[in-house]
């Protein structure tokens, strides 16, 4: 089935649904990112800090997939926040990555006591307008930061890429996002590590649909207007991750998931207003 996508407000497309890459690396990450190419990601999102732009990039090859059907996502870590260091940051991900465009790139964290998110934004904004980055978003930022950028820019990032899952749902940075146009994107989209199968909204769910706890998962990111993008090294979870088309959850059952966040329902334990990404 089709992924659908979703227009940003730049006017570029992203799919539905994207492939997370950390912490693959090494042989082993290049065949996981190839055989999620060859399953159908279009999406696949790495970073300068998940040190693999080198095998991603080396997926993307021998994966033989069309470079121009793929939207290639890295990240500008803290260290890189600097306008001229978010330059050559830039140059070097395209370097590490054999391409000569990324796609999107994102302000992996605002890292606010360094101060320096709003240059690494003008940055950006200068890459973009080079034709070096298709589009331009950000990563961790909270309402306020995204205030200052814009305020100080005019240009509104495309998209914003949070922890988001059923134990934290993000309902106050949705509803942000949608006044300022811009594409959610999730990240640990299943949970992680206590990702909710058993919880009954959906547990119940997958099995009135006949389909897995993490389709329902990403079939509820879906409905929401999110992005999710799931990584699993392994074949058969990313086909099941990426069949999420085919059915529907009710609004009731959608609720009911959404329901499931709880203030300790983040993943990450410190707070992203402050928090120094290393
Ligand atoms: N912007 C940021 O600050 C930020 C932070 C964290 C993550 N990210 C991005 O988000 C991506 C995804 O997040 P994540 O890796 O933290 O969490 P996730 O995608 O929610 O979960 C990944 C884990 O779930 C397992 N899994 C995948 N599909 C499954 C399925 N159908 N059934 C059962 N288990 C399944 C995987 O194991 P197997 O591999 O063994 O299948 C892996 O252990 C990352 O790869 C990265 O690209 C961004």
């Amino acid at each position: 089935m089709a992924i659908p996508t979703h227009t940003l407000n730049d006017g570029n497309v992203l799919p539905a649904i994207g492939f997370g890459t950390y912490p693959l690396r090494g042989d082993d990450g290049v065949a996981a990112v190839r055989s999620a190419i060859e399953n159908g990601y279009r999406l696949i999102d790495t970073a300068v800090n998940y040190e693999n732009e080198t095998e991603v990039g080396e997926a993307i090859r021998r994966s033989g997939v069309a470079r121009d059907d793929l939207v290639v996502t890295s990240k500008l870590p803290g260290r890189h926040h600097g306008y001229d260091d978010a330059i050559a940051s830039v140059h070097a991900s395209l370097e590490r990555l054999g391409l000569d465009r990324l796609d999107l790139h994102l302000i992996h964290w605002p890292n606010p006591s360094v101060g320096q998110y709003v240059e690494a934004w003008h940055a950006l904004v200068d890459l973009q307008k080079q034709g070096l980055v298709r589009s331009i978003g950000v990563s961790n930022f909270s309402p306020e930061h995204l205030e200052t950028i814009i305020d100080d820019t005019g240009v509104t990032p495309a998209v914003n890429q949070i922890e988001l899952h059923p134990y934290f749902p993000q309902s106050v940075m949705r509803d942000v996002h949608e006044k300022y146009g811009i594409r959610t994107e999730s990240w640990s989209p299943l949970g992680k590590r206590q990702a909710p199968f058993s919880e009954p909204p959906v547990a119940q769910a997958a099995e009135r649909l006949g389909v897995t706890p993490g389709q329902v998962i990403l079939r509820w990111q879906v409905q929401l207007g999110s992005i999710p993008i799931p990584k699993s090294a392994t074949p058969e979870r990313q086909r099941q991750n990426l069949d999420v088309f085919g059915f529907e959850l009710t609004a009731d059952e959608a609720a009911a998931i959404t329901a499931l966040g709880r203030p300790d329902g983040r993943l990450f334990g410190g707070d992203p207003d402050t928090h120094e990404e290393m």
